[in-house]
């Protein structure tokens, strides 16, 4: 096959079948598909040449963005001229042992062992076996339910399925094989107590608390939430709700797993987004920016205790994936490692974040913005019809967020998300490399595109002059 841009899009529509995505849409003679063929910095190209900011770092995952192919391409030359493959089954290899040893140095304290997988679900599986796993050896058995928090997207193969709190991607596939009680997540903007962050705090906490006690507690084995909820946009939690979800975790002997497959590596400006929330989980979930995408890989961070179990004598890990670990994706993520340290990625959100944050603000001067929340390099704008917050109804968000912001965001020459698994929201997750001027871009092709959208969903809007 020739590859034009025109056979592609032939091609793409005759054989390829799109996550996620309304298939019959896109082809050569209805809605264009977008195909990336070049990455460089911030920015992809299409193939027809059209430059993009990548506002969402393809999926979260593209933590330093796309000019490091040389050098990891030279990285990975390397590891597959002197081993190609091997598994992490009761065998190993060097850059396998080494990215544990790093990961573990990285992670908050008492996070000591490593579980490689190839991508997130998987990651999150294998926390729940290990969780199940822990409670089995120490006689705990009946600990077989779990709690989350609804809206949260933990993956969709059907185990992490289970976890995952979005009902229109589940109810399809049956009931889930793992018993999970979702409870409320922390969004503020549309909780009645969501102004009084104390108040909102100990509601949710009390919440989880009353779950666990209705369900009995000796039948809970795990928590899991992300440090800040990408499903629902960016819901960052009210202080002190690490701390208490830790609290009440410890007092009723039930595991603790930050999934930090977005908010891991950088994303929050610090390796483990939990980090600025001041607890240490019992389990850690990664993948997406744990090598920057530059291949895939997932991991699970496990604590010295509760790895403990599996240590013991005649006792086996019962869980085992072939491609987890990975020689190519490790020595991958080592030097990804290598180059957020060396180029001073973190730094670089951290010294942006206030930046992005102030400029992001100002888009609450279009009156379609209700809501700007988020952390580090993650953020999202809610969208309402007026003033009073008034959420979208299913007709109204077809129309602005499948109709109209996709094609009209990429026009701008911006990559960012229309999403509603929540209310209707639209996110940005940039490279973490980015400088001031990307950032300013990206707010500002975020107001071009919303102004549009409020005009077009009668939102009353008097345009940018507002946001100057
Ligand atoms: C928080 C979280 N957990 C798990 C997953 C599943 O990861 P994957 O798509 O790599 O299976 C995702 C994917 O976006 C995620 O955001």
């Amino acid at each position: 096959m020739e590859l034009t841009h025109d056979s592609l899009q032939r091609a793409a529509s005759e054989h390829l079948l799109l996550h996620f995505s309304r298939n019959g849409a896109y082809g050569p003679d209805r809605t264009p598909l977008l195909v990336l063929d070049r990455g460089e910095g911030p920015y992809v190209f299409d193939t027809a040449g059209r430059r993009y900011i990548d506002g969402l770092s393809s999926l979260f995952c593209s933590q330093i963005g796309y000019s490091y192919g040389a050098e990891v391409g030279r990285v990975a030359a390397r590891q597959l001229e002197r081993l190609a493959f091997n598994t992490n089954w009761s065998t190993a290899h060097p850059p396998a042992i080494e990215l544990a040893e790093r990961l573990a140095a990285l992670a908050p304290e008492g996070l000591e062992k490593v579980f490689f997988t190839s991508g997130g679900s998987e990651s999150v599986e294998a926390a729940w076996k290990i969780a199940r796993q822990y409670h089995l050896a120490n006689g705990d058995g009946q600990r077989h339910k779990a709690i989350a928090r609804r809206t949260a997207y933990h993956g969709v193969t059907l185990g992490a399925l289970s976890f995952t709190g979005v009902e229109s991607m589940k109810e399809p596939f049956g009931p889930p094989p793992i018993p999970v009680r979702h409870v409320s997540n922390t969004n503020a903007y549309r909780a009645a107590d969501g102004r009084d962050e104390q108040a909102f705090c100990e509601r949710l906490l009390d919440e989880i608390e009353h779950t666990i006690l209705a369900e009995g507690p000796d039948t809970i084995a795990l928590v899991i939430a992300e440090p800040v909820q990408n499903a629902g946009g960016c819901l960052t939690p009210p202080a002190g709700y690490w701390k208490g979800l830790r609290e009440i975790c410890d007092r009723f002997g039930i595991l603790l797993a930050a999934d930090e497959v977005i908010t891991g590596f950088g994303r929050l400006g610090e390796w483990f987004g939990i980090s600025r929330y001041g607890v240490s989980p019992d389990l850690i979930t990664l993948a997406k920016g744990l090598t920057s995408a530059y291949a895939p890989m997932g991991a699970v961070l496990v604590s010295e205790r509760v790895a403990a179990p599996m240590y013991e004598d005649k006792r086996a890990l019962l869980h085992g994936v072939t491609f987890g670990g990975h020689p190519l994706s490790a020595a991958i993520a080592l030097e990804n490692i290598k180059i957020i340290e060396r180029d001073g990625i973190l730094e670089n959100v951290r010294s942006l974040e206030g930046h992005l944050q102030r400029r992001l603000e100002d888009l609450r001067a279009l009156p379609i913005v209700g809501d700007v929340r988020g952390a580090g390099f993650f953020w999202a704008v809610e969208l309402v019809q007026d003033q009073s917050g008034t959420a979208f109804d299913a007709d109204q968000r077809e129309r602005l967020l499948r109709g109209f912001m996709p094609g009209r965001l990429l026009e701008a020459g911006l990559i960012a998300r229309a999403d509603d698994r929540g209310d209707s929201v639209l996110q940005i997750a940039p490279p973490l490399i980015c400088d001031v001027g990307v950032l300013d871009r990206i707010v500002e092709m975020m107001g071009e595109v919303l102004t549009d959208a409020g005009r077009l969903m009668g939102v009353q809007s008097t345009g940018l002059a507002e946001v100057a």
